[in-house]
């Protein structure tokens, strides 16, 4: 596997009919890091999201992955790269099994292609068992193997949100993009996926961005946390440093209780 790349984002704006979305936003995810994008709702994370991924265009400003600048390329161009994502909602075929929906994440890696598939050319064939070994193996990872026939519509939220990861994962990407990968689980649900990340970063040595509104989580995993509001970036540090910065406690308790807070 090639060495991960840092990822820098400088001066992004993006604008929508009548609203910046993000005003000159500005961060580096360093190679093999965990960097998380807070913020309150619609402070623009999302956006960033879909502007690193190609599927929304930047009014102005870079994306640099490495040698790459990613602001002009299509989403297959820059999952090719390696770099993964996974949506704040569920973005899986329900009625799929587990194993097929993450089998859709190798498609950048099948080299038969459709046609040799469809053929079932030895080649192909030898080439796809090679493939679904592999998701195997990305499944018991994440913990959904039991799943593997399952169609995904059936299974607790929980599990579909890991069988997403899992998709991202079978990508063997570079760069994991993670929109509220928590998000609606409890307490056993986000533990174990809090696990998962931090293993892939350790065994994988990728880099992992994350949005997230679960501090608790933010605070044990980010190396480093980009604090944004209304489309602005208004804080960045470590954790610890970010979290007790006044201006993010206003963004995110209002103006009186940052008071509180200070004169506390
Ligand atoms: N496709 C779009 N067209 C128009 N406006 C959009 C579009 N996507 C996002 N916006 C607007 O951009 C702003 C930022 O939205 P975004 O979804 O990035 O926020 P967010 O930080 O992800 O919020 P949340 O925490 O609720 O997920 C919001 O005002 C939103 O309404
Ligand atoms: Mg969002």
């Amino acid at each position: 596997m090639s060495e991960p790349s840092a990822l820098q984002v400088t001066d992004l704006t993006v604008k929508f009919a009548g609203i910046t979305a993000l005003d000159h936003v500005g961060f580096t995810v360093e190679p093999g890091s965990i960097h998380a994008v807070i913020g309150p709702n619609g402070a623009g994370k999302s956006t960033c999201f879909n502007v690193l991924s190609g599927v929304y265009r930047a009014t102005s400003g870079s994306v640099r992955f490495g040698d790459a600048e990613l602001t002009r390329m299509a989403p297959h161009q820059i999952a090719a790269l390696g770099v993964a994502r996974t949506f704040q909602n569920i973005a899986l075929s329900k009625l799929q099994s587990v194993e097929n929906n993450i089998m859709l994440g190798r498609h950048r890696l099948t080299r038969a292609g459709f046609l040799g598939s469809g053929l079932r050319l030895p080649a192909a064939r030898r080439e796809d068992r090679r493939h679904r070994e592999r998701v195997r193996e990305i499944a018991r990872y994440v913990g959904v193997a039991q799943y593997l026939d399952a169609p995904v519509g059936m299974l607790p939220y929980g599990v579909q949100k890991r069988v997403e990861l899992a998709r991202a994962l079978a990508m063997e990407p570079r760069l994991l993009l993670l929109d509220e990968p928590v998000a609606g689980m409890n307490g056993g649900e986000r533990r174990q996926m809090a696990e998962v990340i931090v293993a892939a970063r350790a065994d994988l040595g990728i880099s992992i961005l994350l949005v997230e509104h679960d501090m608790g989580m933010v605070m044990r995993l980010a190396d480093e946390v980009t604090v944004l509001d209304f489309g602005r970036k208004i804080a960045s540090g470590p954790p610890a440093v970010v979290q007790s910065d006044p201006e993010v406690i206003r963004a995110y308790l209002g103006e009186q209780a940052a008071k509180e807070q200070e004169n506390a």
